[in-house]
């Protein structure tokens, strides 16, 4: 970077943030409602919400909810709205059939928002653990999380998500191989045109605890993720499968959780210049929201601080459970 500030007193920084004018005139990146993926978890029903008690202010939605949701983001201008499902404890099965299933939850919540709202783009998520008996990401054989025939199953529901309308699938599983065969079979089955968001830099992180509530797989979940999922300690290898992901196919990418990462975001950013996202996790949202409801924190200026710090690490948009908070504050 060229040296271009003179000592004081010709240089004196404070100069330029004298009023909001001049703040605004030099301020270098902006948060927009354009930036905004609003995560919302489906449950089956009607007319029915269900308050996920370790995120305040998230509910689980009922498909004819969603719908109505998803026209409350679009008239908020929410470009895209990702949808997890909720799945009962009775109906999780080892062999997870329901993730495929062109009539399941989200694939019925797909078409439904499509129908009513097609201008929202409508991102899915690909993992078998809303399904898994288990509550893992990939099939368990003797107490391992096996791969490639997860990769087999991942395929499939990426299959039928697609042909439920899907504009973005989210592969969050972490399994090797998985972004290059769900291109090929989405190109072999007249689905060219369908983009996948890699989860590619996911770590095993402690942040998903109230995301797993809302999807009903804490209770499920056996052991941990650490033999698919990320170590935190770990920046290169996220270059590496970000790189390995846009190789096999990924059109975007995103590092996941948000806050604690956000060098891996600038990182990811800075070495491929493609378009880069950020998960601001269940976790991250949870404890803004504990603080500010304990009068601790201000809510509405942590949200946006936090939101406008992903803006700064270079990333293109972020997921996070303020987005439609956010944007009737952006909109004023
Ligand atoms: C699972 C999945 C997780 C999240 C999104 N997809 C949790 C996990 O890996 O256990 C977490 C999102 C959040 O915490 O908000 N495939």
């Amino acid at each position: 970077m060229a040296r271009t500030t003179a000592p004081f007193p010709t240089t004196r920084l404070r100069r330029n943030r004298r009023s909001p004018a001049l703040r605004a005139l030099v301020r270098e990146t902006t948060l927009t409602v354009d930036d905004l993926i609003w995560p919302v978890f489906l449950m089956e029903g009607e007319n029915e919400v269900y308050p996920v008690p370790s995120m305040p202010g998230v509910q689980r939605l009922t498909v004819d909810r969603v719908v109505t949701a998803a026209k409350e983001a679009a008239d908020l201008g929410i470009p895209a709205i990702c949808l997890f499902p909720y799945i009962e404890q009775a109906v999780k099965t080892e062999d997870c059939a329901g993730a495929w299933d062109p009539d399941n939850l989200s694939n019925r919540a797909t078409k439904a928002i499509k129908q009513a709202v097609p201008e929202i783009a409508v991102m899915t998520d690909i993992a078998l653990d809303p399904y898994n008996i288990n509550g893992h990401d990939g099939f368990v054989v003797d107490g391992e999380i096996v791969n490639d025939r997860t990769v087999e199953a991942l395929v499939k529901m990426a299959l039928a998500q697609a042909e439920a309308g899907a504009d973005v699938l989210g592969p969050s599983d972490m399994m090797d191989g998985r972004i290059g065969a769900m291109r090929a079979a989405l190109e072999a089955e007249g689905h060219s045109h369908v983009s996948i968001m890699s989860y590619s830099a996911k770590y095993a992180s402690a942040f998903y605890g109230p995301f797993r509530d809302a999807v009903g797989a804490s209770g499920a979940l056996t052991g941990d993720k650490k033999t698919y999922q990320m170590d935190p300690g770990n920046a290169d290898e996220a270059l590496r499968l970000v790189e390995r992901d846009l190789l096999e196919g990924a059109d975007m990418v995103m590092v996941k959780p948000g806050m604690p990462y956000l060098d891996i975001c600038r990182a990811v950013k800075d070495t491929f210049g493609v378009p880069t996202y950020a998960y601001q996790v269940s976790g991250e949202y949870a404890m803004l929201q504990a603080a500010a409801q304990n009068g601790w924190l201000d809510g509405e200026k942590v949200m946006m601080e936090s939101l406008s710090g992903f803006k700064r690490a270079g990333l293109d948009g972020i997921l996070t459970y303020f987005a439609p908070a956010a944007a009737r504050l952006l909109n004023g």
